[in-house]
């Protein structure tokens, strides 16, 4: 038997569900980060981000599936993401890792990817 991959050690769907779920919620209310999605409806944006993430901790592969090879970076291109937007994308990501309550060392191992994500997505400068 193999040893359970972060995905399944985590909880698996549920919890990606509710991580995904809790920061959308707060995204529809940050006054920063809502304008810079494209579509009213933030529901398909969610299922989105949730199928990556699920198959980047080792779950289903559903993300490539429909979406191709991730290439974040360049589907990120559209957006202006400088340090406002990236610090208001880690409030609200912090808020849904606190709501899915890990034990701590799971929660650092997330954690620590979200933040290099994050810092990896910024595409433009700070204004003067
Ligand atoms: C898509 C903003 C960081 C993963 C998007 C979209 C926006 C956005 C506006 C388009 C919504 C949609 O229609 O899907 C931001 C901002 C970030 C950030 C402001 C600040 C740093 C991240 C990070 C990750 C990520 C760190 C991964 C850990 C994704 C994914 C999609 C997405 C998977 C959907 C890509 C697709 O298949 O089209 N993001 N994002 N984002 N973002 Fe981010």
């Amino acid at each position: 038997m193999t040893s359970p991959n972060f995905y399944e050690l985590v909880g698996g769907e549920p919890t990606f569900r509710k991580l995904v779920d809790e920061f959308y919620a707060g995204v529809a209310e940050d006054p920063i980060l809502r304008p810079l999605y494209p579509e009213e409806d933030l529901g398909p944006a969610n299922e989105r981000f949730r199928l990556f993430l699920m198959q980047y901790w080792g779950g289903p592969t559903t993300y490539s599936d429909n979406r191709g090879h991730p290439r974040l970076r360049m589907r990120h291109a559209p957006f202006r993401i400088a340090s406002a937007e990236r610090d208001a994308w880690l409030r609200q990501m912090r808020r849904a890792v606190d709501a899915i309550a890990l034990p701590p060392e799971q929660e650092a191992t997330l954690w620590n990817y979200l933040e290099h994500a994050a810092n990896f997505m910024v595409n433009a400068e700070d204004p003067n």
